[in-house]
């Protein structure tokens, strides 16, 4: 199984601190964001791992990861993502290093107390489709939300006005093979982006969807106020906890 950290984009809700750097460089408390992502994986027993960059600054991720001796890995595969075309458009660039592998995606920008080895190992044993994790938030409206009937997801809608349940899709997706056949076949969403949860349709269509839901705290780092709330948690319990 593959590591995959997305950390292109412009951080363009976090403007002007994104104005000179990129946004998963800027301190989550005591550590640079790309850490905590990084850490998720590695403490799933990941130590093959792409980083997918972009934006400003692309090469102080070199300088700050190096090959990764910090997290115990011998080496860190780098790509950059041109422009801002979506998650799955960045995900769409670890084709080639995916090598036809199960893979592990964690956004850059989502920070978990404790880790996701559960979840991984019911993914190594399952035969195909995917895996997604859900959080229960108080602000579902920010997220991707999954519809359920009975205990089954039948969609995952992408920031509607009026979830219809109070989950969030966290930004960890377990996929096989398959998704870089899903991301091709994909359309630009209204907000212009190659939407994850259309992925995640895809594969709920064919019934080859699994999920968990995810012990301990969780947040993005996307916005002022999920920032700050990620940097007062990890002060407060820390995170990645194994
Ligand atoms: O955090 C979980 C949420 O992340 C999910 O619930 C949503 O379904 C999913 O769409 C996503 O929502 P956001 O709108 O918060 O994603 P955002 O555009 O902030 O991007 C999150 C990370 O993805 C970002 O830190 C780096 C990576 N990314 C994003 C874009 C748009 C890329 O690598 N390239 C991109 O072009």
């Amino acid at each position: 199984m593959k590591g995959v950290v997305l950390a292109g984009g412009l951080g363009s809700r976090l403007y002007p601190l994104t104005k000179v750097t990129n946004k998963h460089l800027l301190p989550v408390y005591n550590e640079p964001m790309i850490y905590y992502p990084i850490k998720t994986l590695v403490n799933a027993g990941i130590n093959e791992i792409l980083v997918v960059t972009g934006g400003n600054n692309a090469g102080d991720f070199l300088r700050l990861l190096e090959n990764g001796k910090d997290f115990g890995l011998k080496h860190i595969n780098y790509t950059y993502q041109q422009g801002e075309g979506g998650i799955a458009a960045a995900l769409s660039l670890a084709e080639f290093f995916a090598d036809r592998d199960k893979i592990v995606v964690i956004l850059g920008d989502n920070i978990i107390e404790g880790n996701i080895k559960n979840a991984v190992d019911k993914f190594r044993r399952q035969q195909e489709g995917a895996r997604i994790l859900l959080k229960e938030v108080t602000d579902p409206e920010r997220f991707g939300v999954p519809v359920f009937e009975k205990n089954k997801i039948i969609r995952v809608e992408e920031k509607p006005a009026n979830p219809a349940s109070h989950y969030a899709v966290i930004g960890i997706y377990m996929y096989d093979y398959r998704v870089f056949e899903f991301i091709r076949s994909l359309q630009p969403s209204q907000r212009g982006e190659l939407e994850i949860t259309d992925v995640n349709n895809f594969y709920i269509q064919e019934k080859k969807m699994e999920w968990d839901v995810l012990e301990g705290w969780w947040s993005d780092a996307g916005t002022f106020e999920s920032l700050q709330y990620s940097s007062e948690m990890v002060a407060r319990t820390g995170a990645n906890k194994i």
